[in-house]
């Protein structure tokens, strides 16, 4: 139905059913053009492009994603090449010579499940693990943990990664926080541009990161952060961009940090994500395609999916292997499904059978991913015969 907006990326892979765009989500031909208008910009501005950027370019994406997430402050908006940038640098506000407690999921992407285990090696450092399995009781485990004591650090996804389960909105939770200083962060990417989010509750309290290779469609090259209004937090991993204002003035003594979302940037990065991603928004808003009707249009394609994997009487692909929230019809799931099988060894026989009839999944572990995509069409799951 809309495959008509991404004629570059399925002709370049004829005959192939992409399931994977919670990895990797087809460009639109859209972001071609702005590609090149991000080459020509540069030639036509050379040294002064930083400043035509920060003035004009910055600014209109900062609203275009203020708008998806319903925030008030557009400035509060900071951008990396990747999120891992930004966890870092998160990370950075707190001195390695101090102890750090952090309280997390079993369920956060790689980026972050490396770093903080590699941090607990400072000998300083306790990380509480809450398992997102089994999903019945997460939230009655989370609540609870984070009721427990008072936290440095609480990291938690929008939606995890390895199952596509949203977990619970900070509403639910917020009053258990102990310490008003607790540094809390949500990583929203496989919730942005995929579920309507609305983030004004939580704007002045939590920060929020995504980016724009999943269901945002830019490719990679353009994360951010939304930083609480009012933040005055000094992330010790910082670079020219975190004070741009003051660029001009003698850089001893002090380091200074500028006053909104951009303490937290970092230094000289490609720019041409934010020109594609600004193009996405544009085509959604030509299209008339906002977050609620591609959500919608995605929420059938699932329903196709099932309908047909019913059909196939399989050992694997089938409702028994595939994780989902308790009450799921009362609550919203990510863009993809997670089937979980016995071994690591079974799921990639099967992604690779499945390869071998021309649909591309991807696998982490014993959980096979299959995403749903704009690109696909629901009769194109009858491909599938697993
Ligand atoms: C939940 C989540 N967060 C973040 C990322 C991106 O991480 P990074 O930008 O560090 O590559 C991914 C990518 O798959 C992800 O699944």
């Amino acid at each position: 139905m809309y495959q008509h907006l991404y004629q570059h990326f399925l002709n370049a892979r004829p005959g192939l059913l992409h399931c994977a765009p919670h990895s990797h989500y087809y460009w639109p031909d859209i972001t071609r053009e702005a590609q090149l208008a991000y080459w020509d910009d540069s030639a036509r501005f050379a040294d002064e492009k930083w400043g035509y950027l920060f003035t004009e370019k910055v600014p209109e994406l900062q609203k275009n994603i203020a708008d998806e997430l319903n925030l008030a402050n557009p400035d509060q908006i900071v951008f990396a090449p990747n999120t891992h940038e930004l966890v870092y640098r998160l990370l950075s506000v707190f001195s390695a010579a101090e102890p750090l407690t952090i309280l997390t999921t079993d369920g956060e992407f790689h980026s972050f499940n490396r770093q903080s285990r590699r941090i607990l090696e400072r000998g300083n450092v306790t990380l509480e693990c809450v398992p997102c399995e089994p999903v019945y009781n997460f939230a009655e485990r989370w609540h609870a943990a984070v009721a427990k004591q008072s936290w440095d650090l609480i990291f938690i996804s929008q939606v995890f990664y390895n199952s596509g389960i949203v977990a619970p909105e900070p509403k639910q939770w917020l009053e258990f926080v102990q310490d008003e200083k607790t540094m809390i962060v949500v990583d929203g990417y496989h919730g942005f541009c995929a579920l309507e989010t609305d983030w004004a509750p939580y704007e002045h309290r939590i920060f929020y990161l995504a980016g724009a290779y999943k269901y945002a469609q830019g490719g990679e090259g353009m994360c951010f952060a939304v930083v609480p209004q009012g933040c005055r937090l000094r992330p010790e991993y910082t670079g020219w961009f975190a004070n741009f204002s003051g660029l001009a003035k003698e850089q001893k003594g002090v380091v200074n940090y500028s006053e909104d979302g951009m303490r937290f940037a970092g230094a000289t990065m490609d720019f041409s994500a934010l020109y594609r991603l600004n193009a996405v928004f544009k085509l959604w808003q030509q299209e008339e395609l906002n977050t609620a009707t591609r959500h919608a249009y995605i929420t059938k394609l699932q329903k196709a999916f099932l309908n047909h994997i019913d059909t196939l009487n399989h050992a694997q692909l089938n409702r028994q292997n595939l994780l989902l929230a308790e009450n799921v019809e009362a609550v919203q799931h990510g863009h993809f499904f997670t089937f979980l099988l016995e071994s690591a060894e079974a799921v990639e026989e099967l992604a690779d059978r499945l390869r071998e009839q021309g649909v591309a999944t991807d696998y982490r572990n014993n959980r096979l991913r299959f995403g749903f995509a704009l690109y696909q069409n629901p009769s194109d799951f009858q491909k599938i015969r697993g």
